[in-house]
């Protein structure tokens, strides 16, 4: 009977597990914030960052992190993310189609 409640509790608590606590790819989820300026999945806003090789991409967000933080909106960005977040946004993106 215990081990019965047991698993029950367990299955309920998988169960009820937030949505925030199954991230399915942690590099979209860090992607998103850039999905306003430039669009969805990098399609369609300022310059397009869909399909774009990834080192370019990171070399470019590498240069806009040590650069000041007031000098473009995309410094202040790039201020925010440890170099291992600009590497997963980096191979989000260039993993996608060219739009
Ligand atoms: C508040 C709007 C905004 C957000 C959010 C934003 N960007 Fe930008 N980004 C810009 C603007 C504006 C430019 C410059 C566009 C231009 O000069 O043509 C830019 C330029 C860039 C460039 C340079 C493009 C190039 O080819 O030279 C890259 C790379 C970039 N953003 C990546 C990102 C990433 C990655 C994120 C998310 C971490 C992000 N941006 C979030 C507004 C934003």
């Amino acid at each position: 009977m215990k081990a019965l409640m047991s698993a029950t509790m367990l299955a309920a608590a998988l169960w009820l597990q937030p949505a925030w606590a199954q991230v399915p790819n942690e590099g979209r989820l860090l992607a998103s914030n850039c999905f306003q300026c430039h669009g969805t999945n990098g399609r369609g806003g300022f310059d397009e960052l869909a399909g774009e090789r990834k080192s370019e991409l990171l070399h470019k967000l590498n240069e806009m992190r040590v650069k000041s933080a007031r000098s473009h909106i995309m410094n202040a960005h790039a201020h925010g993310y440890s170099s291992e977040q600009l590497a997963l946004i980096a191979d989000y993106f260039s993993r996608l189609p060219k739009p």
